[in-house]
């Protein structure tokens, strides 16, 4: 809040400024917790400073951004587009990668000449990308090259909302928690039809640790930060029951249709969304019937800043 202005006056300055900062962009917010599209924009052009800054106070205010129609956009336009938003991150499971774009996942159920073109589905589970790493990536892009005409949504939940909406002890309680998250553990679990992970992969995915809270780095406001079932393993110091009831309590109200936007595709959609503040999952569609084609890039991140200083350590 302003100081000295009362908290309407200062809501209505703030809604203002966002006004005259998005005069570039023809953007659209959603009826919903989260999310809002940009129209009649061309991310496959160069884009100057000031829409860049537009796109990042979308993401700060709205967590989801849809740019419509960006029909042709080619690989090197996609990894140009990710590059704007910070560091791209190689893809780790090369099976998956785009021939000749080790920075983009290929999701897809269709198999041409017998070769599957990439991962047929892909995080049909709520989570956050790569809550297992140290440091995990901040933004998700996902083009929509093949979309099927039913299913296939993704869902995504604001993790800010979802934890103003806590009650304020539940928040004491959890404000100082950290999650042990274990990607190794989660594999089979999610993954039975992939292959094992071999040695060098597993040792290339060491347990780590987040804070259940997380600190936005740029608004600086609480999100929760309680990742995908099987990832989110347990609570740092919980017996296991008890860690692991508590992960599955907070995911559950932090998915209620309350705090839930559904992306139902459009061909050439551009969505990419700020994972340090929300979870988000993929949901089935006919594969025998339907195809659905989808390249995705990240952007590396950096680590979870967690509510007091002393949980970090
Ligand atoms: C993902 O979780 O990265 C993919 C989501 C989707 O395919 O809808």
């Amino acid at each position: 809040m302003v100081p000295g202005i009362a908290p309407q006056a200062a809501a209505t300055i703030a809604a203002k400024d966002m006004e005259s900062a998005m005069t570039k962009l023809q953007f659209n917010a959603f009826e919903s917790p989260m999310g809002g599209e940009v129209v009649d924009f061309d991310a496959k052009a160069a884009f100057d400073d000031d829409t860049y800054g537009e796109f990042k106070r979308l993401l700060r205010e709205r967590i989801v951004v849809v740019v419509r129609d960006q029909h042709d956009m080619t690989p090197d336009q996609l990894e140009v587009f990710t590059r704007r938003f910070g560091g791209i991150k190689r893809m780790h499971l090369a099976q998956y990668q785009l021939d000749g774009h080790p920075e983009i996942w290929v999701i897809s159920n269709i198999v041409e000449n017998g070769k599957p073109l990439g991962l047929k589905l892909a995080g049909t589970m709520w989570h956050t990308d790569e809550m297992y790493l140290e440091n995990p990536v901040s933004y998700t892009f996902l083009l929509g090259k093949e979309v099927p005409p039913a299913g296939g949504d993704t869902l995504f939940a604001n993790m800010y909302a979802a934890y103003d909406a806590l009650p304020e002890s539940t928040k004491a309680e959890i404000d100082d928690l950290r999650v042990v998250v274990s990607r190794v553990h989660a594999y089979q679990a999610y993954y039975p039809d992939r292959e094992p992970l071999t040695a060098d992969e597993k040792a290339a995915l060491p347990e780590v640790t987040q804070p259940l809270v997380r600190v936005h780095p740029e608004t600086g406001r609480k999100a929760l930060y309680c990742g995908g079932g099987e990832v989110a393993w347990n609570i740092v110091g919980a017996e296991l029951l008890k860690g692991q009831s508590l992960l599955r309590e907070l995911r559950h109200f932090a998915t209620m249709p309350r705090f839930v936007y559904t992306h139902e595709w459009r061909t050439g959609d551009l969505v990419f969304w700020d994972n340090r503040c929300s979870l988000h999952s993929a949901t089935l569609f006919d594969t025998e019937k339907y195809r659905r084609l989808a390249w995705r890039t990240t952007v590396l991140g950096e680590a979870a800043i967690p509510v007091t200083r002393e949980a970090a350590e």
